[in-house]
């Protein structure tokens, strides 16, 4: 019986993890797997209970009415909350804060991690997030730390925001990131950290090109995939 491969790629926000991944699952032929996107659809699911986020810890009553699903349309992820396709809802900025407030709570983090095992139970897959080499797959035969500076990432999320035609204040972009970087890391329940045995790719100074570039070369030395 084959073992399935999985690729865990771990990072702060605005690193470039999920476009790189996304790539690399194509390549690969492999499930592209967006853990933040559970976050998300959590944190959006709090904001339209009208949880404020200072007082986040209130969704915790709400947990067992929560249905988040995931599937694959053409090979992308799309995610539901009870049953609406919420995957560009949850995309905003406001999202992604709610997202990094609620990833804060033990009790939500348990409740995502049977779905997130299950998706790379039998399928090879790469998935992203802050704690996949850590805790989700900590077997994982490929695990990278995908990081740059917060000013480049700032820069780059500033321009995917202004691309997709939402309003951005590039110093606002980078406050909130700073704010993110924290509270994701200074948590107390699973912190952004490189797993012990992860690859840690600093792309600050890397054009997108060359980041995968690199992190093919790290897969193919662990796996023996030529990608
Ligand atoms: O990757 P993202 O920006 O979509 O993630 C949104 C938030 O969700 C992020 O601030 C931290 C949290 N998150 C997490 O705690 N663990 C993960 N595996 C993925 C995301």
């Amino acid at each position: 019986m084959s073992r399935t491969i999985q690729i865990a790629i771990d990072g702060p926000s605005g690193a470039g993890k999920s476009t790189m991944a996304r790539l690399l699952a194509q390549q690969l032929r492999f499930v592209y797997v967006d853990t933040g996107a559970m976050y998300r659809a959590v944190g959006l699911f709090a904001q339209r209970a009208g949880v404020e986020e200072e007082e986040i810890e209130a969704i915790l009553p709400m947990l067992n009415e929560i249905q988040i699903d995931i599937q694959y349309v053409d090979g992308n992820q799309r995610i539901f909350l009870g049953g609406e396709d919420v995957s560009e809802a949850v995309r905003t900025e406001k999202s992604g804060r709610y997202a990094s407030a609620v990833s804060a709570l033990p009790a939500v983090r348990q409740f995502l991690l049977g779905l997130q095992r299950r998706l790379a139970e039998n399928q090879n897959v790469i998935m992203d997030g802050r704690d996949i080499g850590t805790v989700i797959l900590p077997q994982a035969q490929v695990k990278i730390f995908l990081t740059a500076s917060p000013e480049e990432r700032a820069r780059r999320r500033f321009a995917e925001l202004r691309q997709k035609g939402q309003p951005a204040d590039y110093d606002q972009v980078y406050q909130d990131l700073l704010e993110r970087d924290q509270r994701d890391s200074r948590r107390t329940a699973a912190p952004l950290r490189p797993a012990a045995d992860a690859v840690t790719l600093d792309a600050t100074a890397y054009s997108l090109e060359e980041t995968l570039e690199r992190m093919k070369q790290i897969i193919g030395e662990k796996t023996g995939y030529a990608v």
